[in-house]
């Protein structure tokens, strides 16, 4: 008898396979999450999530680049499915009206304006979704780039000196010049400032806060988290 026939039975049933994957694990969530609006309160402009800059768009493409994602996520889960939450890594100050705080998990909302989603699955620093809130401003972050040994010795971040460049002085400092002492500190007559690039990698990381809440919200939130990652 020839095989020719259990071949193809074979084939269409990897092919029926490949076919359920791609319809459950694509379409089916693309279809039900994949067209997310903006919320809008009735007799308001608002809308959250607030539209990201197109600077901060220019910083995914940085953040791609560098490889941030293999060591940071940017995914809040549930409390009932890991320490997210008492990490601190929920928690933002309501910047839209009474500063109250957000302790929530992430929904497929906070995304919406986002072009590239950096979900990410290892956790060598702490999850980013709400980076903008720890650190608020642009000159911290670029410090922080410069030299992840400033806040932590120990840090295994590596240093994205490549980002910045140093140059001699010509008239005034310049505004974004970072302040560095010691070891990191040019010499004298020169400063160091960021490139195009570190400005819009700041620029996406100071997009990166969850400060509004949601109608997606379900389930308690703890009264009193921990800050601490
Ligand atoms: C090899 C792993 C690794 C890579 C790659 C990495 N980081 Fe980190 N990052 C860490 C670790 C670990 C920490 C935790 C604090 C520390 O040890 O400095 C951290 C901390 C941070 C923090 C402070 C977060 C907080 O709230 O405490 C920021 C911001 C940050 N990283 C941004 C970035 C960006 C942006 C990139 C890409 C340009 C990047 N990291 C790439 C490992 C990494």
């Amino acid at each position: 008898m020839s095989s020719t026939p259990h071949f193809r039975t074979f084939f269409y049933l990897v092919l029926a396979s490949f076919f359920f994957n791609w319809l459950f694990l694509v379409v089916w969530p693309w279809t039900n999450l994949g067209h997310q609006a903006p919320i809008q309160d009735e007799g308001s402009t608002d809308i959250t999530p607030w539209a990201i800059s197109g600077a901060a768009h220019a910083g995914e493409e940085v953040y791609a680049a560098n490889g941030c994602v293999y060591c940071h996520t940017q995914q809040v889960r549930a409390d009932s499915s890991g320490a997210d939450i008492i990490r601190g890594w929920g928690t933002a100050t309501d910047l839209s009206d009474d500063k109250k705080q957000v302790t929530r998990r992430s929904y497929p909302r906070d995304y919406i304006w986002q072009h590239e989603v950096f979900l990410g699955n290892s956790r060598n620093g702490a999850d980013l979704s709400n980076v903008a809130q720890r650190f608020p401003d642009a000159a911290t972050l670029y410090r922080y780039l410069y030299d992840p040994y400033i806040l932590n010795p120990h840090s295994s971040m590596p240093a994205y000196r490549f980002l910045f460049v140093r140059q001699k002085i010509s008239g005034q400092r310049s505004v974004d010049a970072l302040d560095l002492a010691g070891d990191d500190a040019p010499p004298a007559g020169y400063e160091v400032v960021p490139t195009a690039e570190a400005k819009s990698l700041v620029a996406y990381l100071l997009s990166l806060q969850k400060g509004y809440h949601l109608p997606d919200e379900k389930g308690p939130v703890p009264a009193t988290p921990s800050n601490k990652s």
